[in-house]
């Protein structure tokens, strides 16, 4: 299997004088590891997927049948492209319960948060713009800066996420042309680190954002799936101490983790201006979110089962961390670093003596055991020494003895 392989999607093709940026595209490299995934035996820490033994199957039957039964027409009718007024509603609590003050007209409800960003994307950012992004980063964020033509520049973070003080030493040397307009980051157990951005970071970084009138892009489709720790405060949360910056900050919120990526259930909040003008790019890319889906979800959250389910979900994710972390420093060799995640799905490894992951993911997978190798999450120069691992989707026993089949992999000519 050779890696440099899996990431070419396709071969330029002249005849259809296709737009820059799609010329000779980069598919997903993590996508391109799934067919893999099916494999007899194989315990996958690949994906970013939620496990699907943890879905809360009765619960979301009951609100998919209560929404149709009692509004068979607004289900099966176009709705409004902002979201159904209902679900606007259904997720500002939802937010006030993450301790933003937001109403229901603050909130767009998106096909997944991932169209939000997409949206946000139209709307700022034209070939050769420049978008700053956090390093590692999760790799569809790249993906759409790349294919709207950003002159991307990177971020540099350490365990605790964007290092702000070089961020801010960064901007200072910037030239006065190609100011940035948007930083893209996840703070909260972030995708691919783990990582957890300390509040004093997050209000340094909302200064910073309001100084530099950059837009702020908070993604956080994994904030709920804490399991120990001290919560933080989404950075949004926290603009209303920082003066003008609601102004500078969008928050991309996601059902996709906490509930079932295939309702396509995201929503964005973010400034009146942005806003608006995202409402009409929306407009052009699907007119509405499926009326199904949203009634579903809504259905599903004012049932209350959320906060059950998250307790559950929660629980289960840090078994399934624990005994991932407990074989990986039971089994693993000296030469291998790891991150111990507070949430989320990843550990974050790191291999000290300089050998490449993608090496490891060949006897990795003769192992019958999966990984994406870091390189995926870096815009130009990747760090080849790190591996994501999700802990999400195996159970706790595949979770202890994939990282015992790591480990020996890892173990394989250790030294370089
Ligand atoms: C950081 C991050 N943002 C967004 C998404 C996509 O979320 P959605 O399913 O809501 O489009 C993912 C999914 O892996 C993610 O990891």
């Amino acid at each position: 299997m050779r890696l440099e392989r899996l990431e070419r999607l396709d071969t330029p093709d002249e005849r259809y004088r296709f737009a820059a940026p799609f010329r000779a595209p980069q598919g997903s490299p993590i996508r391109e590891l799934f067919k893999y995934v099916g494999r007899p035996g194989m315990i996958s820490f690949a994906g970013g997927y939620p496990s699907k033994d943890l879905f809360d199957r009765e619960g979301l039957a009951h609100a998919l049948h209560t929404a149709y039964r009692n509004d068979p027409i607004t289900c099966l009718q176009y709705g409004d492209t902002a979201g159904s007024p209902l679900l606007r509603r259904s997720l500002a609590e939802l937010m006030g319960a993450r301790e933003v003050n937001c109403s229901p007209d603050d909130v767009i409800v998106t096909t997944g948060s991932q169209q939000g960003f997409d949206l946000l994307l139209r709307t700022l950012i034209a070939p050769g713009d420049t978008a700053l992004i956090e390093e590692p980063a999760y790799p569809a964020a790249i993906q759409a800066l790349r294919l709207a033509g950003a002159n991307i520049v990177t971020v540099r973070t350490d365990r605790d996420g964007i290092d702000v003080d070089a961020l801010a030493a960064q901007l200072d040397a910037w030239p006065q042309a190609g100011r940035p307009k948007l930083l893209y980051t996840v703070p909260t157990f972030a995708n691919p680190t783990g990582a957890t951005l300390p509040r004093a970071r997050r209000e340094a970084l909302l200064r910073l954002a309001v100084q530099r009138q950059i837009v702020l892009v908070e993604d956080d489709p994994y904030g709920e799936l804490r399991f120990t720790g001290t919560p933080v405060p989404p950075i949004l949360a926290l603009a209303d101490a920082c003066p003008g910056a609601r102004d500078w900050v969008v928050y991309f919120g996601s059902l996709s983790k906490i509930v079932a990526p295939g309702l396509r259930i995201g929503w964005a909040i973010a400034p009146a201006p942005i806003a608006r003008r995202m409402i009409v790019a929306k407009q052009t890319s699907d007119l509405c979110t499926s009326p199904l889906s949203q009634e579903t979800a809504r259905h599903y959250l004012d049932s209350g089962s959320l906060t059950l389910h998250l307790r559950s979900i929660a629980g289960a994710y840090r078994s399934r961390c624990e005994a991932m972390l407990k074989a990986l420093a039971h089994f693993a060799p000296d030469d291998v670093e790891f991150s111990a995640p507070e949430g989320g799905m990843f550990v974050w490894a790191r291999l000290t003596g300089g050998r490449d992951a993608a090496d490891v993911l060949k006897r990795a997978i003769e192992r019958n055991v999966m990984f994406v190798p870091g390189h995926a999450f870096y815009v130009r120069e990747p760090d080849r020494s790190s591996l994501r691992l999700s802990f999400a989707a195996p159970s706790e026993a595949e979770a202890f003895e994939g990282a015992r089949r790591l480990a020996s992999a890892l173990s394989y000519n250790s030294t370089p």
